[in-house]
């Protein structure tokens, strides 16, 4: 078989040893791999790269993405569309793996309902495909946020500050949540809720009141405080996100919280921090096991389809069935980690 593959959308960890196990396993098997440069940029503007065992196998460690990636929308226009479909056939693929979040697999899964092989892995730190319980980039990210939180600690305690912390996060708080239990927050926004500012002082209030000299406070960089600056807010994507860093909620919370409880407080915005680094274990075997199985599926003739992870088991969902939906915080864990604070 000819095997193509791409990386779409934000960058995160455990890219690369999903593309080691495509190409590692589609080569034992004698296929030839192609790997598309920059998402579907590349597939748009053939840009390719033919990957051998040498390109494929000293990258198990490495974050990031060798194949490199964009936000590029060729469902835009048709003309981008017939580019992106001539060069899969103009590069005679028997199958194109997409790994990305559910903007890359949109595209997938308009590819597959006009006739082509395609299977999707699903990767964001963002944890919010629906379908799985894991995407790729999600541990790595979560330990970054729990060693941040660690390392701010110690500071805050110092100083006796409250310290709150941005992490990313648009329309779900996965990395916000767990990370907030693994690394001992004392409150957390989340986008699932709405923010409660009064609820967080009075419970920094009681704390300070319990003898406690600090606090953690993180939230989700989607959280809508409603009181984001003009402007700069409003550049949007190709798929017609807005940007949300520059809305600056960790430091708006922050001014909020000194302002009424008269409390030292500074922001920090961990930000892409947390989708750089080696891939953690987790991440590392959750990428390997996504690729070997796409390999799998596409000697099976298995199309339109996105490999999944229930617990520790494989499955796979049509494409169709993730497109335009968002897997939000589970509401059992959120009580867990309400009952904390
Ligand atoms: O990949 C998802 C995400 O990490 C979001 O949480 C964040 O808002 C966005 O990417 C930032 O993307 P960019 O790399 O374009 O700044």
């Amino acid at each position: 078989m000819i095997l193509g593959v791409l990386t779409g959308g934000g960058d995160a960890p455990g890219l690369n040893p999903a593309i080691r196990a495509v190409a590692l396993s589609a080569l034992a098997q004698g296929d030839q791999v192609i790997g598309f440069l920059g998402g579907w940029k590349g597939v748009q503007e053939n840009d390719v790269v033919e990957i051998d065992r040498g390109w494929a196998e000293s990258i198990l460690d490495e974050g990031g993405t060798k194949l490199g990636t964009s936000r590029t929308n060729p469902m835009k226009s048709e003309s981008t569309m017939s580019a992106v479909i001539e060069n899969f056939r103009g590069n005679k693929l028997d199958a194109l793996v997409a790994i990305g979040g559910d903007d890359t697999l949109s595209v997938a899964a308009e590819l597959s309902r006009r006739g082509l092989p395609v299977i999707g892995l699903p990767k964001t730190m963002d944890n919010d495909v629906p379908e799985t319980d894991y995407c790729i980039g999600f541990d790595t990210a979560v330990n970054t946020v729990r060693d941040s939180l660690d390392k701010l600690r110690t500071t805050s305690r110092s100083h006796d500050r409250v310290m709150v912390v941005e992490v990313m996060g648009r329309d779900a708080g996965w990395v916000a949540g767990v990370g907030s239990m693994a690394g001992g927050a004392d409150w957390v926004m989340l986008p699932e809720e709405e923010p409660d500012v009064e609820a967080l002082c009075a419970h920094l209030t009681k704390l300070r009141e319990d003898g406690k000299t600090y606090a953690l406070v993180v939230i989700a960089e989607g959280v809508q405080l409603g009181t984001a600056p003009s402007g700069v807010d409003q550049k949007t994507d190709a798929f017609g996100h807005v940007q949300l860093a520059s809305k600056d909620v960790g430091a708006t919370l922050a001014g909020l919280i000194e302002e009424r409880l008269g409390w030292e407080t500074r922001s920090v915005v961990l930000g892409h921090l947390q989708r750089g680094g080696s891939p953690s274990a987790f991440d590392r075997v959750l990428g390997t096991r996504y690729g070997v199985a796409a390999v799998d599926h596409a000697h099976r003739g298995e199309f339109g389809i996105m490999v999944v992870m229930k617990g520790w088991q494989l499955r796979t969902v049509p494409l169709d069935q993730i497109a335009g939906k968002t897997k939000t915080l589970d509401p059992g864990f959120i009580a867990q980690l309400k009952q904390l604070f």
